[in-house]
């Protein structure tokens, strides 16, 4: 049985949620590897809807072992919360686990990302102000407090004491803002400990035995490929990898046990946050999209930047990734419209590139070129399989197949569990 990498393959906000909720009831085990309550995973289900910031999306199979992975950052404020909700839905969280080796998000942390966006002004990156960046800038300053710390409440302690000197110093000097106490942080974080002591583990050899038993084990990436901070729109990403390598790195399995990545796409695009978009619509037709498909950011509530899909980023993630299929989802969007544009090249001065720029001012600069393709008026919403659905959609899923250079396999045309076919082109 497979290890399969599930992966956003634009800016985020891709549906991986929903797809992870659907593959998940074949799987043994879902993983969460990177990101923290940043991601914001909707799921449609029997169960009721739900927006999941920090636990893995296959939790509402009572059969699925859930795990948030090393290469998690957590807020136990945050995670202790969502358990409860789920409670509250009849759903048990008994079979989730938290590694020991993911990193804390502390007070200081969501202070800084705060005090940090003012201070960039009109640059700002536009972050979930989760605490995110500041947690991975300790994390690999070798200043992180991890999961399993909670367990040592003494060397916790101490820890903490030396952390928050150095953290105080730049909050008091650098943004004019009152020190945080020790002792506060201190008790806040020894109850979190109680409440989530039972799961704390090293997630490894509880994953790496479900992988010799043969189970089926769904790797849930967050964000997407290209809020990647190596790879991505820097310095407009995040701060953890999303690609599926993170997977990897993330959860403690080697690359060449993952069989394969499955790539999430939307059938058109979206960003929310600073940083570019070349295929952005500014127009009535973006806001057309926007309102339709409801792009609302699910952790922030912002307005989502809208535009058509963008093919050469998404043949760029296809590479970064290794993507082996690709899921595409939101396709009922399209229901309706005469034309559907899909950027196929990027005009930069009096050049067309095809490649996606390294350079973050040079995406800035790109201004798409569309090929434009038939639509549809038919309602795809309830279709329950290819061969029924509009023949211009048909078309635009092997297009965007073509372009991707990669199969589509899955196709979604809702938000509901039921409300997505699998497909062989
Ligand atoms: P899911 O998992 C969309 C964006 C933020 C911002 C940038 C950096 O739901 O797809 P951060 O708080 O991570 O430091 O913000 O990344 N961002 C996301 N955008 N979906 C997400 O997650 C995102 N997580 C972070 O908007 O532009
Ligand atoms: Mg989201």
């Amino acid at each position: 049985m497979p290890v399969v990498a599930l992966v956003g393959g634009q800016w985020g906000d891709e549906g991986k949620g929903k797809v992870i909720d659907s593959i998940a009831a074949r799987a043994n085990m879902v993983i969460r590897y990177g990101g923290g309550d940043n991601a914001g995973h909707t799921t449609v289900n029997p169960y009721g809807t739900f927006r999941l910031h920090l636990i893995p999306s296959g939790i509402f199979y009572g059969n699925v072992r859930c795990v948030i992975g090393n290469g998690v950052v957590v807020n136990p404020a945050v995670l202790l919360r969502e358990i409860a909700e789920l409670k509250e839905h009849g759903i048990s969280a008994d079979k989730l686990l938290v590694s020991d080796r993911a990193h804390l998000i502390m007070p200081y942390h969501t202070l800084l990302d705060r005090l940090e966006e003012e201070r960039r002004g009109h640059g700002a990156i536009g972050t979930t102000q989760r605490g995110i960046g500041p947690a991975f800038v300790d994390k690999v300053a070798r200043t992180g407090l991890r999961v399993g710390d909670l367990l040592y409440p003494a060397e916790f302690r101490k820890q903490l004491q030396s952390v928050m000197e150095q953290k105080n110093a730049l909050l008091t000097s650098m943004y004019g803002h009152p020190a945080l106490a020790v002792d506060e942080v201190y008790r806040q974080y020894v109850s979190y400990a109680e409440q989530m002591r039972d799961r704390i583990a090293d997630t490894l050899p509880v994953i790496h035995e479900a992988m010799q038993r043969g189970d089926m084990i769904l790797l849930e990436g967050a964000q997407g490929a290209l809020l990647d901070t190596d790879l991505g729109t820097y310095p407009f990403v995040t701060s953890s990898s999303p690609l599926a390598g993170g997977a990897t790195t993330g959860s403690g399995i080697g690359p060449t046990a993952v069989d394969s990545v499955i790539g999430v796409f939307k059938a058109y695009a979206t960003r929310v946050g600073g940083g570019p978009m070349p295929t952005e619509l500014k127009d009535d037709m973006g806001q057309f999209i926007r309102e339709k498909a409801g792009e609302y950011g699910a952790t922030t509530g912002r307005p989502r930047r809208c535009g058509w899909f963008d093919a050469v980023a998404g043949r760029f993630s296809v590479l970064i990734n290794g993507m082996t299929e690709v899921a595409l989802t939101h396709l009922d969007i399209f229901d309706g419209f005469s034309t559907i544009k899909v950027c196929t090249g990027y005009r930069v001065g009096d050049r067309v590139l095809k490649e996606f720029p390294s350079r973050v001012e040079t995406v800035a600069e790109c201004e798409p070129v569309y090929e434009e393709f038939p639509g549809w008026s038919e309602c795809t919403e309830d279709i329950d399989r290819f061969s029924a659905l509009p023949a211009n959609a048909q078309a635009y899923i092997r297009t965007i197949a073509r372009l991707l250079g990669c199969t589509v396999t899955l196709v979604s045309m809702g938000p509901k569990r039921e409300q997505m076919i699998e497909v062989r082109l």
